[in-house]
């Protein structure tokens, strides 16, 4: 089969309502994306997926929801105000602008102009005004990364659950970077969502944890039916790791645009925490830890042995919610040949993902029994706990299978004449994959039906 294109994937998020450009009927906000009514279900499935397996399967982690809204002196001390930036260069030709680093031989990518200016570094930060008055400093910046403030609140969630390393703090939700060139559909954007966990360790294990968690967030990737073939683990080079990092892995998916970057799992070494603490000669914070006299907190921990107290080095697996969504789609499209010479699309989502988990299609939309049995299956259904189950009645049979096929919906349950009319009362099962039909008793239905989407 070949490779998912972009186009196809463009294609069916739109027709389908994944996805769709923000603002579209005023020619669309260059770098952002809105959801629509199967992508936000799809969303919410990837995103339950990881803080069920980062919060609920364990019992070293723990949750947090901070605020977007970040406070100037958060993102000075932890160096973004100053080094998070992208090198940016003007065409003077065409008057375009670009990433220096994304430039190939010289040469404006719209114009093919080399008369470009000498690259100057261009903060990705966005900020926004604080209260009714403009200027000055009444200003807060949009978070680049949701990671701050769970450092910021390292002290507030340590008293509240007496937690001892190794433990951590998970977080889902927005971030903003005021990307130079967005592009590749929602691989680079300027508004998104990550999942981040910032794994507290004690200094000297912190390489370990590394290894760990990089083996862990990879067999995670393959749990959600990414190929193991398709993710390359990338070891950053010394010269070009993030300013806060020591060591960082990306692991990079085949996306349609090339191989690029779905999780990066970094070791923060103390930066982070030790730049927030109000400096003190006791702790034996980094040599490249700065000075700090505007914080009020001492974010460290009490090493019971050592009877000292120490700052934690931070692991950091860091996934954009965007990036795994397209992977997953990318890996699930499928464009099958049909013995009838037709081709089908479908999407061959890992369950769990799945937006709408079972159809149910009534056969004939006007008749009033068919369609009282289908309204009762699917509130039954629905009582199971398997997700969105949806009434399909659309009365064509044909066009119901093909949608969700397209939709990557596992199950369609279909109550025809016989369903009504015959004792015991039983309905027919499609398959999404294997498109196998079988008679199922509407009594066993539900134990059925959570026993398939049980298994993997
Ligand atoms: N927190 C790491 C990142 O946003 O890339």
């Amino acid at each position: 089969m070949p490779a998912t294109s972009m186009d196809q994937l463009v294609s069916l998020c739109k027709r389908r309502g994944f996805i769709f450009q923000s603002a579209d009927i005023y020619g669309g906000l260059q770098g952002v994306y809105d959801f629509g009514p199967l992508g936000v279900e799809l969303k919410n499935n990837l995103k339950a997926a990881w803080w069920r397996a980062m919060v609920y399967e364990r019992d070293d982690i723990e949750g947090l929801d901070a605020a977007i809204l970040t406070h100037r002196k958060v993102l000075q001390y932890s160096g973004h105000e100053a080094t998070f930036t992208d090198p940016l260069t003007d065409c003077k030709k065409c008057k375009n602008r670009f990433r220096a680093d994304h430039i190939k031989d010289g040469k404006c990518p719209e114009c093919g102009s080399t008369d470009l200016t000498e690259p100057r570094q261009f903060n990705l930060m966005f900020k926004t005004t604080v209260g009714p008055v403009e200027g000055g400093d009444n200003f807060a910046y949009l978070r680049p990364e949701t990671a701050q403030a769970i450092f910021t609140q390292f002290k507030n969630v340590i008293d509240a659950t007496a937690r001892k390393a190794p433990f951590g703090i998970a977080q889902i939700g927005k971030s903003f970077r005021n990307e130079i060139t967005p592009r590749n559909f929602i691989f680079r954007v300027r508004e998104f969502e990550q999942m981040e966990l910032e794994f507290f360790v004690k200094p000297g294990t912190d390489m370990e944890w590394l290894e760990s968690w990089k083996e862990n967030r990879l067999n995670w990737w393959v749990e959600q039916g990414l190929n193991r073939d398709k993710i390359n683990v990338h070891k950053i080079a010394p010269a070009d790791l993030a300013h806060y990092s020591k060591a960082t892995y990306d692991l990079e998916y085949e996306f349609p645009h090339g191989l690029e970057e779905l999780e990066g799992i970094a070791d923060r070494t103390d930066y982070d925490l030790g730049n927030h603490t109000r400096y003190q000669k006791d702790l034996n914070i980094s040599a490249h830890v700065h000075d700090n006299k505007d914080s009020s907190a001492k974010l460290a921990l009490f090493d019971d042995e050592t009877k000292k107290w120490y700052v934690p080095f931070v692991v950091e697996p860091s996934a954009g919610v965007e990036r795994g969504v397209l992977a997953v789609l990318t890996e699930a499209y499928t464009e099958e040949p049909l013995p009838n010479g037709e081709t089908r699309t479908v999407l061959k989502l890992k369950k769990h993902l799945a937006p709408v988990k079972v159809a149910v299609i009534p056969l004939k939309r006007n008749n009033p029994e068919i369609m009282k049995m289908a309204h009762e299956i699917k509130a039954t259904l629905l009582k199971t706990g398997i997700g969105r189950v949806m009434l399909e009645d659309s009365g064509n049979i044909g066009k119901a299978y093909r949608r969700h096929d397209e939709i990557g919906t596992p199950v369609c349950v279909t109550i025809d004449f016989d369903s009504i009319e015959k004792q015991p009362a039983s309905v027919t099962i499609r398959n999404r994959d294997t498109m196998a039909q079988e008679r199922v008793n509407v009594a066993d239905l539900p134990a059925y039906l959570k026993s398939f989407f049980l298994e993997k």
